[in-house]
């Protein structure tokens, strides 16, 4: 049949991590390919106790249909931990929506018409390049170094590509685990202030550092309402539970509400009131503490192991924190043709290709360390270690 589908569809394509999760569900296969949080530390009795109370206490509410802003009392919590990292807001301020991934969406609704450029870290989130896809925008890449975005380049680009926005990963960044100093969100910030320059700051990571010290996020430094502030619980409750929360200017935030009202009328009430009742009745700074700690040892497992086993000329991020590091593979090999051997082996990892914009990329791979269990990673990383090495071999004869 020949399906007649709008336009935009074009550019869309199926998600290489989707694909590369199918390959997880087979026995023995350890995978630092999804962005999974450890499963083992969900707070399941913690959710489920909060899930009970909220159904006796407030049965009929917690089903029925409410307003598209979100339920008040969880605008007011995520209003409180939003001024622990800087950012002057109140609960009027605040958009609850279904993830951080929805944002995305609504910015892409809001402000991209065909073919209008948008700026981005390269590489950057694989889904964020999705979602901005479907609205057929023009990415151009922002240089970075290993610091990562260079904010000094940002003017050129802005007078040249006239841009709707910046999309930025500033803490822990998907893919690269590479965090902004203050420095440098300092001058992105006054550079973007100075053009008018709309920044989307997505920021699930943030909580989430084992190491160094807390940076504030670049919505804390916004005077001009030009920086969306867009995180989430996935990574600190549980992504299943769907919940997050973008900050905007009063301008910004009731277009974002009208287009989310289109789109899904609201987040899940239920799922609110869960998410409320638990960050009111349960230990939730502990809860983040038990993470932090665990994921700061999972990373220094795996650099460990990555030291121990890599080949010669292969390089890696060093993250402070959030779920991701960045392999640099020794010159001429592409990580694309590694991936029938990384499968056999039992071992997957996501190519570097997917979260760039043009076609480069093809040097790295990003590794979770989220997920797998500190023995995994152990056995893991030596299984792939032995695929590196064989690429490295050079062709007989
Ligand atoms: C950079 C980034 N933004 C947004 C999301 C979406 O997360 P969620 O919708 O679960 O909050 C993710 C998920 O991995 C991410 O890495």
């Amino acid at each position: 049949m020949d399906i007649q589908f709008a336009q935009r569809m074009s550019g869309v394509r199926v998600s290489a991590v989707r694909e590369i999760l199918k390959a997880t569900e087979q026995p023995d296969v350890i995978s630092f390919a999804g962005g999974l949080p450890a499963p083992e530390l969900f707070p399941v009795d913690d959710v489920l106790a909060a899930t009970e109370r909220v159904l006796r206490e407030t049965g009929a509410p917690a089903l029925q249909y409410s307003t598209t802003e979100g339920f008040t009392p969880l605008r007011e919590q995520f209003a409180d931990i939003s001024r622990a990292r800087g950012i002057g807001c109140t609960a009027d301020d605040i958009l609850i929506t279904t993830g951080s991934q929805q944002p995305l969406d609504l910015a892409g609704k809001l402000f991209i018409d065909a073919g209008d450029c948008i700026l981005t870290e390269s590489p950057t989130y694989l889904a964020a390049l999705q979602a901005f896809r479907v609205y057929q925008a023009r990415f151009v890449a922002v240089p970075t170094d290993e610091l990562g975005l260079i904010p000094e380049a940002l003017p050129a680009l802005i007078e040249r590509e006239r841009p709707k926005f910046l999309y930025t990963i500033p803490n822990f960044q998907n893919p690269t685990g590479v965090t902004l100093s203050a420095d440098r969100r300092r001058t992105l910030y006054a550079i973007a202030a100075r053009y008018g320059l709309i920044v989307v700051e997505d920021d699930p990571y943030g909580a989430l550092r084992y190491a160094g010290t807390h940076i504030p996020a670049i919505k804390s430094l916004d005077t001009e309402g030009i920086v969306i502030y867009n995180s989430t619980v996935s990574k600190t409750i549980a992504p299943g539970l769907r919940i997050g929360w973008t900050i905007a200017a009063p301008e910004i935030r009731r277009r974002m509400t009208i287009v989310k009202q289109a789109t899904d009328i609201h987040t899940s009430t239920l799922d609110q009131r869960i998410v409320h009742r638990y960050l009111a009745d349960f230990d939730s700074a502990a809860h983040i503490e038990r993470i932090r700690a665990s994921y700061g040892e999972r990373f220094r497992i795996m650099d460990a192991c990555l030291r121990e086993t890599m080949p010669e000329g292969y390089v890696w991020t060093h993250p402070e924190g959030g779920m991701f590091l960045w392999v640099t593979c020794r010159e001429g090999v592409n990580t694309q043709d590694l991936m029938p051997e990384a499968m056999a082996s039992k071992v997957l990892f996501v190519p570097g290709r997917d979260f760039f914009t043009s076609d480069t990329g093809q040097r790295y791979m990003r590794l979770n360390f989220s997920n797998a269990t500190p023995d995994q990673i152990r056995i893991g990383i030596g299984r792939l270690a032995a695929v590196c090495g064989s690429a490295a071999q050079p062709v007989a004869g």
